[in-house]
């Protein structure tokens, strides 16, 4: 493969090794509908129930680049005065053009953060959900990443990750190899290798987790639960 071309990145995203996109922001709401053959609103529309937005408080979207599914998770909620919806990106130009579109919706944020080492206290939020994201991390920052999704949940709150994973029929290994010649990312072979999986299966969330659906011959859309915490045994 030919070298990757080096693109500059902000003082957030130079510190991490994942794939971040600062160069992409202006035009990543144009590539993302191509890039996804046009299923993006689709597949929205298959994570967001799964969110349980009417009753849950709190959420945060990791890897949130322009916002757009960020938007749409405040937009389902009710208006509850303590209703707090935050997108991090490690591209700052990605939060610039997320906050530019987002004008003021009460309870949501963005924050130019890193999933390896979220800004936000244990047990802060119901549900941390994540697009198109776990294919930019090495397998360290898929770990570490995952420690920090178990970490930043409350007990008895969920995780939704939507990514590449292992292909299940033709059409979606043309896809999903497509994409890793297109952008020669040996974090794309890792996903379709299985590293995805590997790595929930060693982290905390290793007991509670699963196949929702799989979607496009190569996407599966994965729950990992973090179970509410064993009752006291009474006496
Ligand atoms: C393909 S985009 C996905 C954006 C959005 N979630 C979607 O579904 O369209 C992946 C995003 O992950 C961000 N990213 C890469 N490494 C990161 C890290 N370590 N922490 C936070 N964000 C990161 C990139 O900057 C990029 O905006």
């Amino acid at each position: 493969m030919r070298p990757k071309p080096r693109h500059p990145r902000s003082h957030c995203a130079s510190r991490t090794a994942g794939i971040t996109l600062d160069h992409a922001a202006a035009l990543y709401d144009w590539l993302a509908p191509l890039m996804t053959l046009g299923s993006e609103s689709r597949l929205h529309r298959h994570v967001l129930p799964l969110l349980d937005l009417g009753t849950t408080v709190s959420v945060l979207d990791v890897g949130c680049g322009t916002g757009t599914l960020t938007r749409q998770i405040v937009d389902a909620m009710p208006p509850a005065a303590n209703r707090w919806v935050v997108g991090i990106d490690a591209a700052e130009a990605m939060i610039e053009v997320a906050v530019r579109k987002s004008g003021k919706r009460p309870g949501l944020a963005f924050a130019a953060a890193l999933a390896e080492d979220l800004p936000y206290p244990a047990g802060s939020f119901d549900r941390v959900v994540s697009t198109f994201f776990f294919h930019h991390l090495n397998a360290e920052l898929k770990a570490n990443s995952l420690a920090e999704f178990w970490r930043v949940l409350r007990p008895g709150g969920s995780a939704i990750i939507l990514d590449v994973d292992i292909p299940y029929s033709r059409f979606g290994a043309l896809c999903a190899y497509s994409g890793y010649w297109l952008f020669r990312q040996a974090e794309i072979k890792e996903n379709i290798d299985g590293r995805l999986r590997a790595a929930i299966q060693q982290s905390p969330f290793a007991n509670s987790w699963r196949i929702i659906s799989r979607h496009s011959g190569y996407l599966s859309l994965f729950k990992l639960d973090k179970p509410k915490q064993k009752k006291e045994r009474e006496t």
